[in-house]
């Protein structure tokens, strides 16, 4: 084709993924789950350049140099090799979301990147296959190749190929429509990338593994909530998750924190919520940023509240759909 667009939405992790087994292919501990969400979506546009003999990256009108080129080419590098093609690209990619506020733009930009790379390379690639592409760019954006609820599967570590084993899918059989209530406490770029992080966390936090065997169980029990569209039971479930995750990066060397005390205000704001009985719980990602899952009825009351006591730009995201290819205009 040449020239491909591709749009794609950021997704919100209920169960984290957090920890690789191979670094190279981005193979994780374990499985997770997310919401894929309708706002902040990234659209990205490659176009293949035959003269040229470096990749460009135009990102927000800038360009981009150092750690996003690197991985952008990269990724290219890796559509290149499936495609058997060596032509360079433009890649021009446009995000809504403020970038590295733990409101997964990686997510949303691999995905994006890996449809429309894909496609002017010529590719065509299954929903599968597409989603482990992705997830070569970032873990996270497996995941966003999907609308509403999505499980990534870690995949069998002891299969002849464990690339193939490790991609996501919707998870098709949710009835819960749940909104995340984004409080936007800090939109700037995070002190330790979220790869730093959790390398030092699985070389070095005595609670990882334990952690680890704690998700499959959760995975488990959240499946089986979400089928039954038991709110309180998913919320509960996510809320220990991510609390988890971030108890295992307090306990590495050095220590990770990225959650603050404004951080710690809305988690107890979010427990006040529920004593007064509305149906809120927390997940936090690689920032300072939480994100209320709640049902989507109760969205706009716990979005006022967090507006209230915060002063923050609070952000009511619903279920979003998967990465899709936008016509070229
Ligand atoms: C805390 O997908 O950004 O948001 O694979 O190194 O690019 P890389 O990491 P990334 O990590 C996301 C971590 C998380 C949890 C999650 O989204 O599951």
């Amino acid at each position: 084709a040449r020239e491909a667009v591709a749009v794609a939405h950021p997704n919100i992790a209920l169960i984290k993924y957090w920890g690789k087994r191979d670094e190279h292919l981005v193979l994780p501990f374990n499985d997770s789950l997310s919401l894929t969400l309708d706002v902040f979506p990234t659209t990205t546009k490659v176009r293949l350049e035959p003269d040229a003999d470096a990749d460009r990256v135009v990102m927000d009108g800038a360009i981009a140099r150092g750690e996003v080129l690197r991985r952008t080419t990269a990724f290219l590098e890796l559509v290149r090799e499936l495609a058997g093609r060596r032509e360079r690209a433009v890649v021009e990619t446009r995000n809504t979301v403020p970038v590295g506020a733990g409101l997964a733009s990686s997510a949303s930009g691999f995905a994006a990147l890996a449809l429309a790379a894909a496609h002017a390379y010529g590719l065509s690639l299954g929903a599968a296959q597409l989603s482990r592409l992705a997830r070569r760019g970032s873990g996270s954006a497996a995941r966003s190749v999907f609308g509403g609820f999505v499980v990534w599967h870690a995949g069998d570590p002891d299969a002849p190929d464990p690339d193939h084993t490790s991609y996501a899918e919707p998870v098709t059989d949710a009835r819960l429509d749940a909104s995340l209530v984004a409080v936007v406490l800090d939109a700037g770029p995070k002190a330790v990338s979220s790869r730093e992080a959790m390398r030092r966390t699985v070389a070095t936090s005595p609670l990882y593994r334990g952690w680890v065997t704690d998700s499959h169980a959760d995975l488990a029990r959240m499946r089986t909530a979400l089928r039954d569209g038991d709110m309180a039971c998913v919320g509960e479930i996510a809320e220990r998750n991510a609390l988890g995750m971030h108890a295992t990066m307090e306990t590495a060397r050095p220590a990770v924190r990225y959650l603050t005390s404004a951080s710690t205000t809305v988690l107890d704001e979010v427990r006040r919520l529920r004593r007064e009985g509305v149906g809120a719980w927390a997940t936090m990602d690689a920032g300072p940023n939480v994100k209320v899952l709640c049902a989507s009825a109760d969205a706009e009351q716990v979005a006022a509240r967090m507006r209230e006591v915060t002063g923050v730009l609070v952000v009511v995201a619903r279920s979003g759909p998967g990465a899709r290819h936008e016509t070229v205009t």
